[in-house]
């Protein structure tokens, strides 16, 4: 029986969907793969709990309860190659816990987007080509295996001509919706009302969170690009930028018609909009554009997520994942699939 010591970084929502899937799957694992997961470590921002033999799962399934006692620092001398970090923060800081850990011969698992978004060395230093002890399926497409298929795409030698997709269901939604004729910053009220946009819809609509994918997907292809590269364009004027929530939402008001206008235009086409990544061996560029309402971007539907691979072999027909890109439980499940797949080699 294999021991494989979990320590879990970002107990939120993702985080306790994940440590709820594994408590409840853990014997299934045991009896199927021979691998004995054990909770060692869990921590929010303010501290959390440790015990190298495994923490009691009272104190895990009540987590924070009131047991927070270090922080993860601290557990570094206890590292080695029987722990698995899991990272589901939506922190920049934890990219020096996750570096120390790899050296100390652990494995990585994360849906946590920023760590791989900084500096490039650091994006290499995770990502070792050669020794895959770093997994971040979920950074992209949520629970889709779009990460796994470009790296098999590169792996057997095929050439990547361009890489085109949706991964925002949030825009996803707004864009339908605008589509069956809702007014733009009515369409942004209802995706905010229905939990798609986070608590300051200027984290979706600025399209920044699309561009961290987009240079995840760049950077995992070899390139050595940062995010001020990527030509993003945003859905409302920088001046809305310093406004508080509510009065955002006022002043969406008068961004209606440039949105009518455009749709309107695209429609006598036969076009449609969509927030949509577009790279190819020279350029990344996010933003709106205008799509044939009959191609795979065209015919996408509310939140979920479509990512385009045409490459030599996949050319005049491309290969297609589509899907829910985001969402709690897919998440959460991609994580452990990555945890899985780590626990499996180690
Ligand atoms: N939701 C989705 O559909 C989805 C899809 C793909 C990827 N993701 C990514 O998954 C991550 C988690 O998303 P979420 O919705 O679960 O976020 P969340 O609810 O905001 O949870 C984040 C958690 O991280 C903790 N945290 C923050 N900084 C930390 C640090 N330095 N060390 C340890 N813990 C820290 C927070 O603790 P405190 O409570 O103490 O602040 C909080 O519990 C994000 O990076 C997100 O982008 C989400």
């Amino acid at each position: 029986m294999k021991k494989v010591k979990i320590i879990h970084l970002g107990i939120g929502k993702v985080g306790k969907t994940l440590v709820d899937q594994i408590l409840k799957n853990k014997e299934v694992i045991r009896r199927t793969l021979g691998i004995y997961l054990i909770y060692s470590g869990l921590f929010n921002s303010k501290g959390g709990i440790f015990s190298d033999s495994g923490i009691d799962i009272r104190d895990v399934t009540k987590f924070p309860g009131n047991a927070v006692i270090v922080d993860y620092d601290k557990v570094i001398s206890f590292l080695d190659e029987n722990y698995i970090i899991v990272d589901t923060t939506a922190s920049s800081e934890t990219y020096g816990f996750l570096d120390l850990a790899l050296k100390k011969s652990c494995y990585v698992a994360v849906s946590n987007k920023k760590p791989l978004c900084g500096n490039f060395n650091h994006f290499k230093r995770l990502v070792q080509k050669s020794e895959r002890r770093f997994f971040y399926e979920t950074t992209v497409g949520a629970g889709l295996p779009v990460i796994r298929t470009l790296m098999d795409l590169i792996l057997t030698g095929d050439k990547i001509v361009q890489i085109q997709g949706c991964f925002s269901g949030t825009l996803g939604y707004i864009f339908s919706e605008i589509e069956r004729g809702i007014a733009f910053s009515e369409a942004v009220k209802k995706a905010y009302e229905l939990g798609y946009t986070e608590p300051d819809p200027r984290d979706d609509l600025s399209g920044l969170d699309v561009a961290r994918k987009a240079l995840i997907l760049v950077r995992t292809m070899g390139r050595k690009t940062h995010l001020d590269e990527i030509k993003l364009t945003s859905l409302y004027p920088k001046q809305m930028e310093k406004l508080s929530v509510n009065d955002f939402f006022e002043s969406l008001k008068n961004l209606d018609p440039v949105f009518q206008k455009r749709t309107v235009s695209a429609g006598k086409k036969g076009k449609t909009l969509r927030y949509v990544v577009t790279m190819d061996s020279e350029s990344c560029r996010v933003g709106i554009e205008e799509v044939e309402k009959s191609s795979n971007l065209g015919s996408l539907k509310g939140p979920d997520n479509l990512i385009v691979f045409k490459t030599e072999r996949y050319l005049a027909n491309p290969l297609i994942i589509k899907g829910p890109g985001a969402g709690i439980g897919v998440t959460a499940a991609g994580v452990f699939a990555d945890i899985l797949e780590a626990a499996k080699l180690m």
